[in-house]
């Protein structure tokens, strides 16, 4: 067996052993239920060996759909004895409970993907509609100024306790924050975990937010926390492209010209979000009022939407920059900034399922040296360190949680990018 195909034959093992049945748990101890995008990614993994259950673990996910449109960023298909925040803390009234808050919307490139590696209409078209009713609830209660980007109400929908937001969190209080006690602490070194002063913020707007019965109408401008992520809202206006193609497929055209719509206005907004400075993108604070000078990877991600060529060779060359610094990219924080925390959860660590976006991005806007790098740096952490939950970019230790599903599905998709040529 070659080394390539062993890796694959490891990655193969991880997702298998984290299979539940219908969804798969992102690792088990530290997460033992559904994620949103982690299922996303492990989809696109599972659709290397099997097909059915790849389009399943979307399925699932899109079966807890709420009413008004959102999919939830946790579904608790168990009880949670051992996890924290369970079901009682978010108090969603949901049968099986889910959390209250959204996540990253990858599904529509995840779908849109497997359907290209499986055109199977029946099952693309009610996950058509689930997309198009999601899409819709974001640019309807995130955005309701109409500025073409959504925005953020908790960290824990997009990059935990990155940097970007460490400024706009100092506005949400913790006083009459109930008493709790943290699971994750048990699963992983604290040393790579959120702090308390955080935890107590999160714990915060989930209290805020289920006092407001979780109504999405009210939650965004009663949130202290506002952020415009910009690597969220590339991620949104990927998938709805992706959204767009799927429906042309499916013969949908008010679905696809109604996402090409959100994309062309999302891509124009983002633009103003570009910093020269740093050669990248920022996040907005909107209570604030302003940018954030904060260079994380969620100013590299945007590449992974269909920014003008000039934006991606600038993004290009400001990772290239960092590879003077670190040995792997690509750090969640520039190495430059001071605050930068090389084995903190998103303040600094490598994440391969961001490698993977940027890649595809990068490659896509021709800069194919850069992607190439990304790629290599991403299977030696593998190799060197197995399928972590993050490394430290400077010498690959592997962080937070082991043996995790959306490591080991963006190692299928490194090893066999050829899966999607038939499209
Ligand atoms: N990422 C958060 C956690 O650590 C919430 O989804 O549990």
């Amino acid at each position: 067996m070659s080394s390539r195909s062993a890796l694959a034959a490891k990655a193969i093992e991880v997702l298998r052993e984290n299979d539940r049945g219908g969804y798969t748990v992102p690792t088990k101890g530290l997460y033992p239920f559904q994620w949103n995008w982690d299922s996303c990614f492990t989809a696109l993994g599972q659709s290397h060996y099997d097909m059915d259950r790849a389009w399943t673990e979307v399925e699932t996910l899109f079966a807890h759909q709420w009413a008004d449109g959102m999919v939830p960023h946790m579904v608790f298909h168990e009880p949670a004895p051992t996890y924290f925040p369970g079901p009682d803390v978010w108090g969603t009234g949901r049968t099986p409970p889910t959390s209250g808050i959204t996540q990253l919307p990858i599904a529509g490139f995840a779908i849109h993907q497997l359907f290209r590696r499986n055109p199977d209409a029946g099952r693309a078209r009610p996950l058509l509609d689930g997309l198009d009713r999601w899409h819709g609830w974001f640019y309807r209660t995130r955005d309701p100024g109409r500025t073409g980007l959504v925005a953020v109400v908790h960290p824990w929908e997009s990059r935990d306790n990155t940097i970007d937001w460490d400024e706009a969190f100092e506005r949400v209080p913790t006083d009459g924050v109930m008493p709790y006690e943290r699971n994750d602490l048990k699963h992983a070194d604290p040393a790579t975990r959120p702090t308390k002063a955080q935890y107590d913020r999160y714990l915060w707007l989930v209290q805020h937010f289920r006092s407001l019965g979780w109504d999405s109408t009210l939650t965004h401008d009663a949130s202290p926390f506002q952020v415009v992520d910009p690597g969220f809202n590339a991620i949104l206006i990927r998938s709805c492209l992706e959204t767009a193609a799927l429906a042309d497929a499916l013969d949908a055209p008010e679905i696809a010209a109604r996402h090409r719509n959100w994309a062309e206005q999302g891509l124009v907004a983002l633009d103003g979000l570009w910093s020269d400075r740093h050669g990248q993108y920022l996040p907005f604070d909107r209570v604030g009022g302003r940018l954030s000078e904060s260079p994380s990877i969620g100013g590299l991600i945007p590449v992974f939407a269909p920014i003008p060529a000039p934006r991606a060779a600038a993004l290009a060359s400001t990772i290239g920059s960092m590879g003077t610094e670190v040995r792997y990219l690509v750090p969640s924080h520039a190495p430059s900034d001071p605050r930068f925390d090389l084995k903190r959860y998103w303040r600094g660590p490598v994440w391969l399922v961001c490698n993977y976006m940027i890649a595809d991005g990068l490659a896509r806007a021709g800069e194919v040296a850069m992607a190439e790098r990304l790629t290599a740096d991403s299977l030696r952490l593998i190799e060197q360190s197995g399928f972590a939950e993050y490394y430290d970019p400077r010498d690959g230790t592997p962080l937070g949680g082991g043996r995790f599903s959306w490591t080991a599905a963006m190692v299928l998709e490194f090893l066999e990018p050829g899966l999607e040529a038939g499209a």
